[in-house]
């Protein structure tokens, strides 16, 4: 029989990270890539428990997977993020169900389903170690650390990531080395709290064996080359001093913070768990505004946190208006079971409520978006091409803006930075034209 694998992260960019280690491993075993699932003898689900609606997306596929896994057809594996509710349900679904710190045993955990007939345990390496297959030529997702602490009382990643861990600087510093020697321009570098990065690593006196987040930041800019370099996701308690000052200082470190803010009023906050107020909040992208000119700022809020007012969502409404975004990602709030919200809290929001606050949200979003970028009109942006698609070119700025410009098909573009003029501009998006 042939070996071909697909892998289907749901989910955030750490899913995919975490994707394209699962792919190494595989195409270790010998299994060849595919690009339809259905063509696929080894479907590889990386799930995501942010939101009750990915877990149904998964539930959604069973039927058709369930005659192919009866025909010994197909073996499914899942990982990522599930919820202890949810693996109950799941694991019997699926062929073999495995947490994504072991995917160094997957060798030897497929022998032992009998998927694979043996196992090279030589082959055994440390998750981090595993070099990903990365799916773009050149984007790149480099995992600097795994879990969260901070336990928000709506989020279920703390329950499926367990706890913080940094990833020592000098196997971060070694991967990026690689990637651009590769020729990749564009650096992701992922945690849930990137900026307590280290924080794990300090000794009783208080000093740390590791770099702090900055200084990390600070040893990936000055590598020689030429590429981009940005983050995922900061918390708005540890965003320190020196992380906007190393940014404004290096090129190769984007103008462009996402920042979630997940609501602008503080009570909610509080039921959140979220240690910070709006007023400290809002004084936060004072300082990263006066701190790094040109700065563009994205956030995360949720809408229709249990007992969310009126009131309490204009807040969030009015601090979307007064930092002015570019890119918000904007969830309804879904419970999350075993969390803190789902115990102590009612999910009191209507289902009709909660998608009229996204969208007045989204319009607010629409507006800061096309304010900020009236005065880039006319200017000549760098933009880092990615694909071509319907007779024209596609690519992204520093700001993670999508601009789109004439070029003969066959140009040859796909990740090279290329000088494009700001022509027009609508929701989301610039049309320009090579300089
Ligand atoms: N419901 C809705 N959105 C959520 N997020 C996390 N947990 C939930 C939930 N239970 C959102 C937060 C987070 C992003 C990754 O997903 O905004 O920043
Ligand atoms: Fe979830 Fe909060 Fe941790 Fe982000 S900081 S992963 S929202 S618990």
């Amino acid at each position: 029989m042939s070996k071909t694998y697909y892998v289907w992260p749901l989910g955030c960019q750490t899913n995919k990270s975490d994707g394209e280690r699962v792919a190494t491993v595989l195409e270790k075993l010998g299994y060849e890539r595919v690009e339809d699932e259905h063509d696929a003898n080894v479907i590889a689900v990386i799930a995501c428990a942010i939101r009750q609606s990915a877990v149904d997306r998964i539930y959604g596929k069973f039927r058709a997977w369930e005659q192919r896994q009866q025909a010994g057809d197909l073996t499914t594996l899942l990982t990522g993020c599930v919820l202890p509710h949810d693996k109950q349900k799941l694991t019997p679904k699926f062929d073999l169900v495995f947490d994504i710190e072991e995917l160094p045993k997957l060798p030897l955990l497929l022998a032992q389903t009998n998927v694979e007939e043996t196992v090279n345990l030589r082959d055994q390496m440390a998750y981090f170690d595993i070099q990903p297959i990365h799916n773009s030529k050149f984007r790149a997702w480099v995992p600097i650390a795994k879990g969260c602490d901070k336990f928000c009382t709506y989020c279920a990643v703390p329950y499926t990531r367990g706890r913080e861990r940094s990833r020592p600087s000098a196997d971060i510093i070694q991967e990026v080395k690689e990637l651009i020697a590769k020729g990749y321009k564009d650096i992701h570098l992922l945690g849930q709290n990137v900026n307590s990065y280290g924080m794990d690593k300090r000794r009783a006196d208080g000093t740390s064996e590791e770099l702090t987040f900055a200084q990390l930041l600070e040893t990936v800019a000055t590598l020689p080359g030429d590429f981009w370099v940005r983050f995922h996701a900061p918390h708005p308690r540890d965003f320190t001093a020196d992380v906007i000052e190393v940014i404004a200082k290096y090129p190769k470190l984007c103008k462009q913070i996402n920042l979630p803010a997940q609501s602008g009023s503080s009570t909610i906050l509080r039921r959140m768990n979220r240690p910070y107020t709006r007023e400290q909040y809002l004084k936060l992208t004072d300082d990263i505004k006066a701190g790094i000119p040109n700065v563009s700022l994205s956030t995360d809020i949720i809408v229709g946190f249990c007992g969310e007012t009126e009131e309490e969502f204009a807040d969030s409404k009015s601090l979307m208006e007064y930092v002015g975004y570019d890119m918000a990602f904007i969830a309804q709030y879904s419970v999350r079971p075993g969390t803190v919200a789902a115990r102590r809290f009612e999910d009191n929001v209507s289902h009709e409520v909660k998608k009229e606050r996204f969208r007045e949200l989204t319009d607010v979003l629409e507006q800061t978006f096309m304010v900020n970028q009236q005065p880039r009109l006319g200017t000549v942006d760098t933009i880092l091409v990615e694909k071509y698609a319907k007779d024209h070119w596609l690519g992204r700025n520093q700001h993670q803006v999508t601009v789109e410009f004439p070029a003969p098909a066959d140009a040859n573009l796909v990740g090279t930075f290329q000088q494009v003029k700001l022509e027009e501009v609508e929701p989301f998006r610039f049309k320009g034209n090579l300089k």
